[in-house]
């Protein structure tokens, strides 16, 4: 397989605020965007091209982030979709890039644990016409949803079904060969008004190409939701945080389990309890930090107490007894008023949730 398509558009709606201003497949996870957990995979599957397909909105920094794909290995290709009309219209949108070859599509904000190289030989050996990955999950109507046949066959895919069929939830890593340009051309836009790329796989069982489906053993999580980011960055640095301490930790500062602290951070009079993240040139004084957060680079954090919380670069935390469950902006300040009053003074963006 020489080709993949990583789609990384889309308006991030239901990871506002954040994604106002940064695009939801580059929130960290861990410390690292979400898009480079997906070029790894790609790398690590021996593909060398990748078509990504950007948003006129965050393309700019993704292409900052990816730029040219040396780093993977992987020449990219950079392909703007006008307007978020569907992944089935993203695939339309890459036909020149694409031509007429098999390809990999991966969602870039879905993060997996297998990657896809035992999935792309275990197409090559059985030449399907496309190939799905399904997971079983709690809430299906989130997701693409499959019913299969006694024997495992796909029979029926849905678009989040109100009644869901079963529990088996359509990953966002799917294979496809050039049958599935066929199969668009016959779909029309969704009740959302997209052209699904569930609708094109429904399309080419119709058809009657062979979809081969395959239920994954590991965990996969689809990062579109606080909650989902928030477990995403828990599952990660519980499988590869190491211990490993290059910025400053005074005397009176206490580290347990596994932490890593990146060059230039200063940690005074705190206690740390791992698996813990902390980025570059950040501060963090009388504090507590929890298990399973990750802390940015150029943060600041005094006098507070943080658990399983993602807080990203340059933000501000000081006099908050206790942070959970919470993921906080770049730049974001949360600072507990001098004034001992019991009233609130909140400046915060469009689509906030603050609770209280
Ligand atoms: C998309 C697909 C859906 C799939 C999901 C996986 O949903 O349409 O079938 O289950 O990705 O992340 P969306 O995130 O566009 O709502």
């Amino acid at each position: 397989m020489k080709k993949a398509l990583i789609l990384s558009g889309g308006q991030g709606t239901r990871l506002r605020p954040l994604t106002h201003t940064i695009a939801k497949q580059l929130v960290p996870v861990a410390g690292k965007p979400i898009l480079g957990y997906v070029f790894d995979h790609i790398c690590e599957a021996k593909i060398k091209k990748a078509g990504i397909i950007i948003s006129p909105e965050t393309g700019q920094d993704v292409k900052d982030y990816l730029g040219d794909g040396l780093p993977w290995n992987i020449k990219t290709h950079y392909i703007v979709q006008k307007k978020p009309l569907g992944l089935a219209h993203a695939v339309l949108s890459a036909r020149s890039f694409l031509r007429d070859d098999d390809f990999v599509m991966y969602l870039g904000d879905n993060l997996l644990s297998s990657g896809v190289r035992t999935a792309i030989a275990r197409f090559k050996k059985n030449k399907p016409d496309a190939m799905i990955f399904l997971k079983a999950v709690e809430d299906p109507r989130r997701f693409g949803v499959a019913r299969l046949d006694s024997d495992g066959k796909v029979i029926e895919l849905m678009e989040k079904p109100q009644n869901p069929p079963s529990n088996l939830a359509l990953v966002g890593v799917y294979i496809f060969t050039k049958k599935i340009f066929d199969a668009i051309a016959r779909i029309k836009p969704s009740k959302r008004g997209e052209l699904e790329i569930t609708d094109a796989i429904q399309e080419l069982i119709n058809m009657g190409y062979a979809v081969d489906s395959e239920i994954l053993d590991g965990w996969w999580l689809d990062t579109g939701k606080k909650d989902d980011l928030l477990q995403a960055n828990s599952i990660v640095l519980d499988e590869y945080i190491k211990n490993d301490i290059k910025g400053k930790i005074d005397v009176n500062s206490r580290t347990t389990g596994r932490v890593t602290i990146e060059p230039g951070s200063v940690v005074t009079n705190s206690n740390i309890r791992g698996p813990v993240k902390i980025g570059k040139n950040s501060t963090i004084e009388n504090t507590f930090i929890g298990s399973f957060t990750s802390i940015g680079d150029n943060v600041t954090i005094k006098n507070s107490a943080i658990e399983h919380s993602v807080i990203l670069d340059n933000a501000h935390i000081e006099g908050i007894e206790r942070l959970e469950d919470s993921l906080i902006g770049r730049g974001a300040k949360v600072i507990k008023n001098a004034h001992q009053h019991t009233a609130l003074r909140l400046m915060i963006s469009d689509d906030s949730i603050v609770e209280v």
